[in-house]
């Protein structure tokens, strides 16, 4: 059994309790969490580990929504539009792919790990990340992803996306959990979300689509208009959209580990049927201003849990939570500032272990022990703790995943 105390335990629970001079007793899971006074008495046979002055020990960052297959991107991609990203994304696709080596995608993970993420759900519309992401010591959620809207199609795609979930069933290990993505709504036609949720639902796996990203995407799905014409003539030769948002939303009824990417775009209505399904809604604040989307209201979304993400390098510059977190404080400027702060920090690790399903993302007892440490710069109170952390944390001293002490070199 392992005890660290640290200065400031944040637990991320639903209430964001703090215990100021806390301690955590670890093995694979939390064993116990209080006062580092009360359980140096209840353990005091316990080596006590000291995370430092000034330390911080919370739950590891949980980064809901990743394309690793996109690492390769820098500057290619055109910003500012996202009809002119889609674009670009489709006439430089081949070219990132070849980028993206298994080399490169593992030094991302590394740098994912020191910047204190344990956990990632990884979207792969390849499965040219599966090594990186079964030999890498974080735990991931492997999300194979369907696309296509064409009917001619399906069939081909359908058994394509068969064997690529096959390889990542045959490869999954507690830390290497199979789960389907479906693209979106516009690019992925009815019947394959029927036949590729089937399979989820027989599976209990965890599903993900992007959803009501763009105006474009809106446009296009509720009146067959806006910038997507031409985009569907030109590509695809088709006029209207495959599906309305809310029968896209209703066919995932039923699915246990259930997140929608962005979402920005979605009505009352829309936000209705995702919190009925008890869905998480998945922020990734960076992506949405480089490609000119509209930022999340974070007061509409009711009590509709909430994950963040960095989506891929196709769309950040950075696969740090931290970076996300603090760019999310200067986007949302509306919001209290301490108040954004914890729902993001609690969103970071709580709400994406809900979205993975996961039994992670909090510092109580019976948790997996997924923990970090740092140190703040300075003395800090109670009440700006959630803002210091993430205004001033770009790495961790030390990652423990499944109580295992990792080397973050
Ligand atoms: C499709 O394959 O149908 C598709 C792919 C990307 C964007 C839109 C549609
Ligand atoms: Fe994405």
């Amino acid at each position: 059994m392992k005890f660290l105390k640290a200065d400031w335990v944040l637990t991320c629970d639903d209430e964001f309790s703090i215990i100021k001079d806390g301690g955590v007793v670890f093995e694979d899971k939390i064993v116990d969490i209080n006062c580092a006074s009360v359980l140096e008495e209840k353990y005091s046979n316990l080596d006590v580990e000291y995370c430092g002055k000034n330390s911080v020990l919370m739950p590891g960052l949980i980064n809901s929504h990743v394309h690793l297959e996109f690492s390769g991107n820098k500057t290619t991609l055109k910003y500012g539009n996202f009809l002119d990203w889609l674009t670009s994304v489709i006439e430089n696709r081949e070219e990132l792919i070849e980028k993206a080596t298994e080399d490169l995608i593992d030094s991302e993970l590394k740098a994912m790990l020191k910047t204190g993420t344990t956990s990632i759900g990884a979207i792969s519309s390849y499965g040219f990340d599966m090594s990186s992401c079964i030999k890498t010591d974080m735990n991931v959620v492997y999300f194979t992803e369907v696309i296509g809207s064409k009917p001619d199609m399906i069939d081909t795609l359908f058994v394509d996306f068969k064997a690529k979930l096959e390889s990542t069933k045959q490869n999954c290990s507690t830390n290497f959990i199979p789960a389907i993505a479906i693209h979106s709504p516009y690019s992925v036609h009815p019947f394959l979300i029927r036949e590729v949720l089937k399979i989820a639902k027989e599976n209990d796996m965890p599903v993900s689509a992007h959803f009501q990203e763009s105006k474009s995407e809106n446009d296009w799905l509720n009146y067959n208009k806006g910038s997507f014409i031409s985009f569907f003539k030109n590509f695809l030769q088709q006029t209207t959209a495959v599906t309305k948002p809310n029968e896209f939303l209703s066919q995932f009824k039923g699915i246990e580990n259930l997140s929608f990417t962005h979402c920005v775009e979605a009505n009352a209505k829309e936000l209705e049927q995702i919190k009925d399904m008890n869905a998480t809604i998945i922020h990734c604040p960076k992506s949405n201003r480089l490609l000119n989307n509209t930022s999340l209201n974070l007061n509409y979304l009711d009590d509709i849990s909430l994950a963040m993400g960095t989506d891929g390098l196709s769309s950040n510059n950075s696969l740090s939570l931290f970076d996300e977190m603090q760019s999310a404080l200067f986007i949302h400027r509306t919001n209290d500032i301490n108040d954004l702060s914890k729902r993001l920090l609690t969103a970071s690790t709580n709400g994406g272990a809900k979205a993975l399903g996961l039994n992670k993302g909090q510092v109580a007892k019976g948790k997996d022990a997924d923990l970090i440490s740092f140190s703040l710069p300075d003395t800090c109170s109670e009440e700006d703790i959630a803002t210091a952390v993430i205004l001033h944390t770009k790495q961790v001293d030390k990652t423990y995943i499944q109580g295992k002490h990792i080397e973050l070199s």
